[in-house]
């Protein structure tokens, strides 16, 4: 027999970082009739989002859209600016940052793959894996590149795999301050609509994101910002390029159009997404995201376990990452979540799998599905036997019935 509180009822708890949960209302706008792609009334849906992603965006330039998963606008960002051969430099952050950075070499590009080095001797996590970018290092190794071999700078400004936000300014400045022509190309994937992101203002040359994440959409669609310079190196850049080339989409999606077919009802979720985060406003929704956050991050410092993130400054608004103690395994406590609490939590990946899980607060939540999360977590801690030093849930009751 199945136990009683297996039956299924009630919604999934998805706390991933991204997907993240769908609102009804997004859900709502994309359950309407496809139209014709070609047609009038499509002209006015394209041009319609691509002028509310350049608000989201904080672009004047093109935001080129494809029907596409986020790894698809990685290898748009590489395949338009690079030609075989090239130097990127690229810095590890995490799992994401690494992933980008095979790719890179995958298409015929020279990687050189900056690390914080060392391993956090508490934990046994990487120490890169645990911090932000260090601009300083970016700084340094470009001083001395003095013929300019390096052509792009790429760096993921939300580490999906760790919870830690870098500060994409400083990697800007310290370019600049080494003279350096390098393009400046960004993954903000899941950082986009939960983290202040500038992309004209903090002097990105191509910001990379997906539909996802703070979007609150499915997977699906995928975005290119450009910058002039980004456009104007893509004349010269030598990788072949054919679905991914800026050049068409950029042409028509300026007439609300695509060179293909694209993801109609996915771009109807988009557009209701958009009026709701203007609607809401983007410091609203930023302050929204950072306050579940410091909810969370209380919870898992009352159990006694460590954050990931061990910059403070650089926690992500977007997910918790949550080190077990050692020896314990972390996806068997996701396991046990999601078996007896239909609950879903990030893995870790890459090389923090088992050693921690993630906890996504972003998409269609509020202070009570997040009690709820915290609650599911902190009972899968108790019955997979992690000695707790207090009650996370009950902290997280407290910071958020004290801060409206
Ligand atoms: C920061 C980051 N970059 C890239 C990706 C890859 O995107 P996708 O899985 O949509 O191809 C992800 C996916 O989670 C991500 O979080």
């Amino acid at each position: 027999m199945i136990p009683l509180n297996q039956h299924p009822s009630g919604r999934h708890f998805l706390q991933i970082p991204g997907p993240s949960p769908v609102p009804d209302r997004i859900l709502r706008a994309m359950s309407l009739p496809t139209i014709d792609h070609r047609g009038p009334e499509f002209a006015h849906l394209g041009k319609k989002v691509i002028a509310g992603l350049q608000q989201v965006f904080r672009t004047r330039h093109p935001v080129a859209i494809y029907p596409a998963s986020g790894t698809g606008a990685w290898e748009a960002a590489l395949a338009n600016t690079m030609s075989p051969g090239d130097a990127v430099l690229m810095f590890e952050t995490g799992h994401f940052a690494t992933l980008w950075q095979k790719m890179a070499r995958r298409l015929g590009l020279e990687t050189e793959f900056l690390a914080l080095p060392g391993v956090d001797a508490a934990t046994g996590v990487p120490l890169a894996w645990r911090h932000g970018v260090q601009a300083d290092l970016i700084g340094e190794r470009l001083k001395q590149d003095s013929a300019h071999r390096i052509q792009a700078v790429c760096v993921v400004h939300n580490e999906t795999s760790t919870g830690v936000t870098s500060d994409i300014r400083s990697v800007r400045r310290a370019i600049d301050a080494a003279g350096h022509p390098a393009l400046l190309m960004v993954d903000t994937i899941s950082g986009l609509a939960c983290a202040d992101y500038r992309h004209d203002e903090w002097g990105v040359d191509v910001t990379v994101s997906g539909s996802q994440k703070g979007l609150m959409l499915p997977p699906g669609i995928s975005f290119n910002a450009l910058s002039p310079k980004a456009l104007e190196r893509s004349k010269s850049a030598r990788l072949p390029r054919a679905y991914w080339a800026w050049d068409e989409i950029v042409e028509m999606n300026a007439g609300g159009y695509w060179p293909y077919t694209p993801n109609t009802n996915l771009l109807y979720g988009l557009s209701e997404s958009l009026d709701m985060l203007i609607e809401q406003g983007l410091p609203q929704v930023f302050a929204r995201h950072a306050r579940w956050a410091e909810g969370v991050r209380g919870a898992v410092r009352a159990w006694g376990l460590p954050i990931q993130c061990a910059d403070e400054a650089l926690n992500s608004p977007v997910l918790t990452g949550v080190i077990t103690p050692q020896g314990v395994d972390a996806d068997a406590i996701r396991k046990l979540i999601h078996d007896r609490f239909d609950l879903s939590l990030g893995t870790g990946l890459g090389k923090v799998k088992g050693r921690m899980f993630r906890i996504g607060h972003l998409g269609d939540c509020n202070d009570l599905t997040l009690m709820a999360t915290l609650a599911g977590v902190e009972m899968g801690l108790r019955l997979a036997g992690v000695r707790l030093q207090g009650s996370g849930v009950a902290a997280a009751m407290d910071y958020f019935a004290a801060t409206p």
